[in-house]
């Protein structure tokens, strides 16, 4: 195989130089083109962030309203694209769904799929940003039967999100500014985490060209997997199945340490962070502060504080520099918001997404960019003769 050097899972290969964002996983720093996550979350929103992500800076107030009216005027489905969701079975996980329906935007769009078309390009974008959250809204209705709301757009794109999501027709949907703020900031400390398993995919998927809709759809579906993005489900089935008396937590992280059919501390562990992950750190204050505020949850939020604590002085969590991500304590802010256990991970793609279209654009722009093609070191049979089949 030459010159082939083997790197399963890629630990240590760069596939791309970026100027987005970066990570010191032994300091526990991340930040978005230089801004620290804290300040970020502390200060920004949404979509300011998803600006800085995409454009490389931060807007002035004249570049903010312009970009939030753009998103503001594409946050509507195709009404054709709303009978897409009558297609899948009533009780489909949204994950899929979002995918598909994402996917299905490049069918609807033919005339912005030129990924070196920068107007094509940027209306690509903005409609992307601005759509996401109607279709993860409707998978959601359609999941319980209720009817699809349209985007009032007097409301800012979290709100719409929540009021299309928890809202119903003829009922004013009251907004909670406290939890608009938590989901803000959920989604900025999702926004993006520079080569993760997701932003690949968009990337190796986008390298063959192919559109922005089609790249974004695959990086959905890479994210649904409990190892990615699907963690923040897999925490909380873990937590309830404590809570449920299933077993005990000693007997949960014994059988984790044994690796007993490959049980793990789901929403521990990270490639890149092996100090502490500081969106987890940040999101910890805010679980305290939201399970307050909504009452309940405090059984889970107690169970979850209970493993960290045990994992955090065990040798076996020390050892491997296992500690707390940012999936452990998401799931109980969702759950606290009414979220159902399905949706977690199509927040975390809500809040991926403008990471994965700015790391697109970046890949797209940059001319040193060629088909993504890894290697592989051939462990097969040499070369034989076919046998004929009654010979066999
Ligand atoms: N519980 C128990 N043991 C673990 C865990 C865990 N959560 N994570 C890693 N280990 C052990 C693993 O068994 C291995 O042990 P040994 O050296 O004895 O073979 C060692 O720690 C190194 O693990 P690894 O699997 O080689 O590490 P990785 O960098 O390939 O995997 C990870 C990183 C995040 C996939 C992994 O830590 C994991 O599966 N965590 C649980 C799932 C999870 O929370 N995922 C969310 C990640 S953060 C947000 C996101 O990406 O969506």
């Amino acid at each position: 195989t030459g010159n082939v050097t083997l790197d399963a899972g890629f630990t240590n290969t760069a596939s791309c130089t970026s100027a987005i964002t970066y990570i010191d996983g032994g300091e526990g720093i991340l930040r978005y083109r230089g801004y620290p996550i804290e300040q970020l979350a502390e200060s920004s929103n949404f979509l300011e962030t998803s600006y800085l992500l995409i454009y490389g800076e931060l807007p002035t107030p004249a570049q903010l309203t312009d970009f939030e009216d753009r998103v503001r005027e594409h946050t509507m489905l195709h009404e054709d694209l709303k009978g897409f969701f009558g297609g899948f079975p009533r009780d489909a996980h949204p994950m899929p769904v979002l995918s598909s329906a994402v996917s299905a935007l490049s069918t609807f769009y033919q005339d912005s799929l030129d990924p070196f078309d920068q107007e094509q390009v940027e209306i690509s974008t903005i409609r992307l940003l601005a759509k996401l959250p109607t279709i993860a809204a409707y998978a959601y209705k359609k999941s319980i039967g209720q009817p699809f709301l349209y985007p009032d757009n007097d409301h800012s794109l979290v709100e719409n999100f929540l009021r299309m999501t928890f809202g119903v027709p003829a009922t004013e949907y009251e907004i909670d500014p406290e939890i608009v703020k938590a989901v803000e900031l959920l989604l900025i400390l999702h926004a993006d985490h520079e080569q993760n398993c997701s932003t690949s995919t968009v990337r190796l998927v986008g390298s063959s060209h192919a559109n922005l809709f089609a790249s974004v759809s695959a990086g959905i579906n890479a994210l649904f997997g409990p190892l990615h993005g699907g963690a923040n489900q897999a925490v909380l089935e873990m937590l309830e199945r404590i809570q449920n008396a299933e077993y005990s937590t000693d007997e949960f992280m014994k059988k984790v340490k044994d690796k007993e059919d490959g049980v793990r501390l789901m929403g521990f562990g990270h490639r890149v962070y092996k100090n502490y992950d500081p969106r987890a750190a940040i999101i910890k204050d805010t679980a305290h502060t939201i399970l307050q505020k909504t009452g309940g949850g405090d059984e889970l939020l107690e169970i979850a504080m209970r493993l960290e604590e045990i994992a955090l002085a065990d040798d076996y969590f020390v050892e491997r520099k296992l500690y707390p991500n940012v999936d452990f304590y998401t799931g109980l802010i969702y759950k606290s918001m009414g979220f159902p256990t399905r949706m977690f991970t199509v927040l975390f793609a809500l809040g991926r997404l403008p990471g994965w279209i700015a790391q697109w654009r970046e890949m797209i722009a940059d001319p040193t960019t060629k088909i993504g093609r890894p290697r592989q070191v051939y462990t097969g049979e040499g070369a034989r003769d076919y046998v004929a089949l009654n010979q066999r």
